[in-house]
């Protein structure tokens, strides 16, 4: 399984595989005393066998390794010089091979090929060693031939031509074609490792790997990979990877390249953004699912080559259904609001009409109440006029006007207080009893009525 993390600068990864994951894995497999960081569980490791972290340090110190001492393709070549018949003539064995250990290496450089030269005020020189001409080796190895090349010679091949020149080699074969895979078919086999580019000593560790016959239970860690590659190492670095995984192998790579997220099997997006606001995991599945289902930096930019080119169209239509849904909430928004606006403006029209009606209801009730009033006003101006009219005899009319407005003794107290007066002066007469009724007489008709008690006194008179 390929698995990549990704996030923007300063979101985590770093801290979270290489300081923590990794570490944390090799102290459990491998018993390695690393500094970890702070972390509660690791699950999941039960089968795997060692945990290894590719970087793009460079591989040994000295510049007695090489690309072919570290593929361990040396001794095989020291072999086949050795059982050459001129060695064997000469009484030389694999060891006078080595450049490593005195024999057969030049004793004057030490089998380095050059001198150091210490500099007072400047950096250390290197001159060529003037003994062995550069070439590391006593004369007498360098006479011994394979196939016309002698060691120093073989050294100097590049890995496709020492492919060629050892082709019935079985395991020398595997070590360059392997070379040739990760993509370093240019290099020699005899340059020293510390002249190595970065991504040419990460791709020489990864062949190492790959050289292992065994090796399907281990997890691979690289922490940006692509760095400092060109675009056709990029696609030779994943040739690799998937090698490695085709294996049975997990390799975790942490990587902003594209061309690496999108082939990944598992992604682990790490976010939101750097610093303070890093640190969490805002997605992990598939990358297809990390542009449909997150809208992370990653995302964003995955989008443009997941989809062959057609990103900013990606990105573009997923705006497009983000604001219709944007939209249609806040037309939902809206037309829940004028709905609500209607229903209060019913309530209120309802509420204004039943006032209405309440109002002409009252005014209806205060129009019956007049034109009964008016009635009885007309009623009671009759009969004061009738009894005007007609003879004295008051009798039935004040009766009748007692009984028909009885609300109107109000008014009447005060026609009342004016009748006062005149009865006081017949007061021993027999007629003092009827002559208080008018009492009972509305206001208008006071004149009527005064007229009617001038007209009676006068008559009395
Ligand atoms: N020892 C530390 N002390 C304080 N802050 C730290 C420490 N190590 C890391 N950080 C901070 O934690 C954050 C995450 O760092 P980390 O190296 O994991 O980021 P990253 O995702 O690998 O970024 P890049 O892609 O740039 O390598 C950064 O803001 C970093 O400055
Ligand atoms: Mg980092
Ligand atoms: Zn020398």
């Amino acid at each position: 399984m390929l698995t990549c993390v990704t996030g923007v600068s300063g979101s985590g990864k770093s801290s979270a595989i290489r300081k923590t994951f990794y570490p944390a894995l090799a102290r459990i497999i491998m018993g390695q005393v690393e500094e970890i960081g702070h972390f509660e569980k690791i699950t999941g490791f039960e089968g795997v066998e060692s945990v290894l972290m590719i970087d793009q340090a460079p591989i040994g110190r000295s510049s007695r390794s090489n690309p072919i001492t570290f593929m361990k393709g040396f001794d095989s070549i020291r072999e086949i010089m050795s059982s050459t018949l001129e060695a064997r003539r000469g009484g030389f064995h694999a060891g006078h091979f080595s450049f490593n250990f005195p024999g057969g290496r030049c004793d004057a450089c030490e089998g380095e090929g050059h001198v150091r030269v210490e500099m007072v005020f400047m950096e250390d020189m290197f001159l060529k060693c003037d003994v062995c001409d550069g070439k590391r080796y006593k004369k007498e190895i360098l006479a011994v031939n394979h196939n016309g090349k002698n060691i120093y010679e073989i050294l100097n091949l590049t890995v496709h031509e020492a492919k060629k020149f050892f082709a019935s080699e079985r395991r020398l074969h595997q070590v360059f074609s392997t070379l040739e895979r990760v993509g370093l078919g240019y290099l020699r086999l005899g340059q020293s490792s510390n002249s190595l580019s970065g991504g040419e000593s990460q791709r020489l560790k990864i062949a190492r790997e790959l050289m292992k016959s065994m090796n399907n239970s281990c997890i691979y860690i690289l922490d940006e990979p692509t760095t400092g590659l060109h675009f056709r190492d990029i696609g030779l670095l994943l040739q690799t990877l998937d090698e490695l995984v085709e294996r049975g192998n997990t390799v975790v790579v942490i990587e902003h390249n594209l061309d690496v997220m999108k082939v990944a099997d598992w992604l682990i997006d790490f976010g939101p953004d750097g610093g303070d606001r890093g640190g969490e995991v805002i997605f992990e599945g598939t990358p297809e699912d990390l542009v449909k289902k997150s809208y992370g930096f990653t995302a964003e930019h995955l989008s443009r080559v997941l989809e062959g080119g057609r990103g900013g169209d990606v990105i573009r239509k997923k705006r497009e259904i983000e604001f219709a849904k944007l939209y249609a909430s806040s037309q939902k928004v809206k037309k829940a609001a004028e709905e609500k606006e209607a229903r209060l403006q019913a309530i209120a029209q309802e509420q204004e009409a039943k006032a209405k009606e309440l109002a002409e209801a009252e005014k209806a009730k205060a129009e019956e109440l007049a034109k009964k009033k008016s009635v009885a006003k007309d009623i009671a101006s009759k009969i004061v006029k009738k009894v005007a009219a007609s003879k004295p005899d008051k009798a039935p009319a004040k009766k009748l006007t007692a009984k028909k407005s009885p609300a109107k003794k109000a008014d009447s107290k005060k026609i009342a207080t004016k009748p006062k007066p005149s009865p006081k002066k017949p007061a021993t007469k027999k007629s003092a009893p009827k002559k208080s009724t008018p009492q009972k007489k509305t206001s208008s008709v006071k004149k009527a009525k005064t007229k009617a008690k001038s007209t009676s006194s006068s008559r009395k008179a």
